[in-house]
């Protein structure tokens, strides 16, 4: 059985793919926002395994909610186990407090669809599995950096793979390993206050070679863009981007243009996508009914 939310309408090929019975849902605000979730066929749900499907962007908070009452509703109709994905996991950048005062949100919303009734997790390149941890070994994270090089080598010849900062140098390593190519990594610092981006210098080799840079989320763009300037200016022959999560939030597509990439790859992981001739998004559905396939021994 699967309930899909409005917030991520590509469940409904992943419950087509695996002949999941998909429940009707009705779906509302109320005048003053408060937000109403109703499962149609509760009965059908009584004694049975279901799995929700929701994301995380854009109205983050509302689709949290909204993911929640969706648990609740499908326990309290009699699920006997809840499974719960959720491609772009929001808040999992703040995995740990870097400033004295702040929560650690990411672990936050893991416990609050635990509490919900969540058994396990499904998600997609969540920026850190820390914030996986509440599930224990219940959460899993899928990979799909080697499906958007995969597409990237459409465009680019024997390309190095670049993470624009250290942490995102395993998805970087894990999609060269998948295509027998290179990888490194670039040394970003972000002022936490300003959230400016400036890069340390370091010795990469990318003079008259083709890069595809790999990141999890882009969001105003900042870390892509800079990357790429920096790798187009170090001799870098073509530069595409291929981020899991494209936000792109105000001005990114624009930073983006003026950086000089020659195509930006994102997977449909959330509810919009962003029509412009430099963005081309790789369909990741199968990955995900391949994982949740094996999840649910189906
Ligand atoms: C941060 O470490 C993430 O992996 C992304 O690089 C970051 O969230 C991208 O944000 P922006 O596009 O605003 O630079």
């Amino acid at each position: 059985m699967a309930i899909v939310l409005s917030d991520y309408p590509a469940g409904l090929e992943v419950a087509r793919e695996l002949r999941l019975e998909v429940i009707g849902v009705h779906e509302k605000e109320f005048p003053d926002g408060e937000l109403y979730v109703r499962v149609l066929d509760p009965e059908k749900i009584k004694s049975n395994n279901v799995v929700v499907f929701s994301t995380m962007y854009p109205r983050q908070e509302k689709a949290l909610l909204k993911t929640l009452l969706a648990i609740d509703a499908a326990r309290r109709a009699g699920a006997v186990s809840v499974t719960t994905v959720i491609p772009y996991l929001a808040y999992a950048r703040q995995d740990k407090v870097f400033l004295p005062g702040e929560p650690v949100s990411g672990g936050l919303v893991t416990v609050l669809l635990k509490s919900a009734g969540a058994d396990l997790l499904l998600t997609v390149d969540v920026h850190s599995t820390r914030v996986l941890e509440p599930f224990q070994n219940r959460a899993v994270n899928i990979l799909i950096s080697d499906l958007l090089v995969a597409r990237a080598l459409n465009y680019l010849d024997k390309p190095i793979v670049v993470a624009p900062d250290k942490g995102a140098l395993e998805r970087a390593c894990y999609a060269a390993r998948a295509h027998g190519l290179t990888c490194d990594f670039l040394v970003k610092q972000r002022d936490r206050i300003t959230g400016e981006i400036s890069y340390a210098p370091r010795e990469i080799s990318v003079r008259g070679s083709d890069v595809v840079l790999v990141d999890d989320i882009i969001s105003t763009g900042g870390t892509v863009a800079e990357a790429t300037r920096m790798l187009l200016s170090r001799g870098a022959r073509r530069v595409v981007i291929a981020a899991t999560h494209g936000l792109l939030v105000g001005d990114a597509m624009r930073r983006l243009e003026e950086s000089g990439a020659y195509r930006i790859l994102l997977a449909n992981t959330l509810s919009i996508k962003h029509a412009h001739p430099l963005v081309e998004y790789v369909d990741i559905s199968s990955r995900i009914s391949t994982e949740l396939k094996r999840l649910l021994g189906i």
